[in-house]
């Protein structure tokens, strides 16, 4: 009889760890509570919610269910067996709660509840990861989670400049990311090699052969990679390359202002704003190219030149455009690695350092950043840039990414100086950077929140992105093998409170998770690999 009864405790109890074993979130939860049992999906049910503000979040959750489950679903906005409505409870405290949830489901439903739109995404998602991974129908297991993130700002920058990206390859990426509530998407759209958002002021930016151009260096590793590795994400998709008149085969492409509104849109619907950068004043070779009077000796090489007033006039004008297609607060300027020494040997930036009572080709760039800075300001914008704008001075409100790894200081000086920042180094958030076995480990347990900064310091960090610079990676397969599942790590760095980050605890659901991505048609790379 008592081995009988000892049996039936290890049966029940071998039952409730395999329903709780269907319980796993990355990014980890603040709390979670499992119950036995499931609420089954059926086909038909309502997805109710309580705000008309909140139907396209419903819609959203209409089509997922529908991609996972292959059942059909009715949204209206009232009551719903899956229930998403905004309260007001979590108002109190003063505290940034826009982002908190709670999702609790029953044998009856789910429903989760959140103070806006954005809380209610972040139960979205955790409810996608509920679902089993194989489709055909399903259920919720039965739990209470509540849940909030650590740092508000958790993203990914994509440069569709060095390699483009088409429209629905980006909206992919857009759902990868809401996935893991990674809610910033910074979209690098100029450089040297080409200008990828249209201005209609200035419609050469993205004619025929300035948002095209000759295979470069780079297309070239990529293709002879792709060859010497036997590796198809490594070729340049022909979807890409176009024949044009007196050029021959050109490689390239951009986004119209209704295709970037699109993207928006659907970004917006995910909880994701779309950070738009326009690197000024150095990479920025295609804008010198396509107008050379914004060069210093007009020879359409970069960077602008500051001593002119047209180049002023440039930016501002490309700028007013920027801001008319995204409507959040931040707009990066870049900033980074500019060839200063060019404004050394310009007689017109010479002047404007003399008028202007600079010290120095630093205090150009500062000046320049500054007066644009105004500009973004009066346009209701704060300016971003990458960690070179605090040389020559900054001022007190811009924000700064800290990309150089091998420059510790920098966030130090900002919060220092009462400047917030972005984590993005170079050492552990530069996805294009090669992985091996050890690299998302070292990720997981990096600080990549610097350990030397006071409380009020700390304040001051948004919180954290990697950057996918795409020089070497040409083709969405190649992005996703660079991205993923390092992704993952990122997610739960940026969202999970570092005391409760575990890599024991980490790595077996990361391990589960590969499922998922294997069922989103997503080519990591595998735990261990010896393919580069
Ligand atoms: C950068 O990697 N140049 C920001
Ligand atoms: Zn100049």
């Amino acid at each position: 009889m008592k081995k009988r009864i000892t049996l039936c405790l290890s049966l029940l109890l071998l039952c409730v760890c395999t329903a709780m074993a269907t319980v796993n979130i990355i990014p980890k939860p603040t709390s979670v509570t499992e119950r036995e049992g499931a609420f089954q999906i059926k086909n038909g049910l309502t997805i109710g919610y309580n705000e008309a503000s909140l139907e396209p979040a419903a819609i959203y959750l209409q089509e997922i269910l529908t991609k996972e489950t292959g059942l059909s679903f009715k949204i209206k906005q009232g009551k719903g067996k899956i229930q998403l409505s905004i309260i007001s409870a979590f108002d109190e405290g003063g505290k940034d709660r826009s982002e908190n949830y709670e999702l609790h489901c029953d044998k009856k439903g789910v429903r989760v509840y959140a103070n806006s739109y954005r809380g209610i995404i972040n139960g979205i998602a955790t409810l996608r990861q509920l679902l089993p991974v194989k489709g055909g129908g399903g259920s919720v297991p039965c739990v209470s989670i509540k849940d909030a993130p650590n740092f508000h700002w958790r993203g990914l920058m994509l440069d569709p400049v060095r390699h483009f990206f088409s429209v629905e390859e980006t909206k992919r990426l857009l759902d990868q990311m809401a996935l893991y509530k990674l809610n910033r998407f910074h979209w690098h759209l100029s450089d040297n090699e080409g200008f990828r958002m249209e201005v209609k002021a200035y419609p050469e930016l993205t004619g025929d052969t300035m948002a095209w151009r000759r295979f470069n260096y780079h297309d070239r590793q990529c293709l002879e990679r792709a060859s010497k590795e036997n590796n198809p994400t490594m070729l340049i998709p022909w979807k890409f390359i176009k024949e044009v008149e007196g050029f021959g085969e050109l490689y390239g492409g951009y986004y119209t202002q209704d295709e970037i509104r699109n993207v928006v849109q659907y970004a917006a619907v995910r909880g994701i704003d779309v950070i738009p950068e326009i690197d000024m004043p150095g990479h920025n070779g295609s804008a010198c190219w396509c107008y050379r009077w914004l060069s210093c000796t007009q020879d359409g090489r970069e960077p602008l030149c500051l001593g002119r007033n047209s180049t002023i006039e440039f930016a501002e004008k490309v700028y007013d455009e920027v801001f008319k297609l995204f409507p959040y607060e931040y707009v990066s300027i870049g900033g980074d690695e500019v060839n200063r020494r060019r404004w050394s040997e310009c007689p017109e930036c010479q002047k404007r350092i003399q008028s202007e009572g600079l010290k120095d080709v630093s205090e150009l760039q500062a000046w320049f950043t500054k007066r644009m800075e105004k500009y973004f300001n009066a346009h209701g914008r704060r300016i971003l840039g990458w960690d070179e704008i605090l040389e020559g001075g900054l001022s007190k409100t811009a924000t700064v990414h800290w990309w150089r790894g091998d420059h510790p200081d920098v966030t130090q000086k900002s919060t220092a100086m009462g400047n917030e920042v972005v984590l993005c180094p170079f050492t552990f958030l530069y996805f294009d950077y090669a992985q091996d076995d050890n690299t998302l480990r070292h990720i997981y347990d990096g600080d990549i929140v610097p350990v030397d900064l006071t409380p009020e310091q700390l304040k001051l960090i948004k919180g954290m992105q990697a950057n996918i610079w795409c020089e070497r990676i040409p083709t969405e397969a190649r992005m996703q093998w660079m991205v993923f599942p390092r992704a993952l790590a990122l997610a739960e760095k940026a969202w999970t409170p570092r005391k409760d980050q575990n890599w024991d605890d980490f790595f077996p659901r990361l391990q589960a998770h590969l499922q998922r991505l294997d069922a989103m048609g997503i080519q990591y790379r595998p735990l261990q690999t010896k393919r580069p």
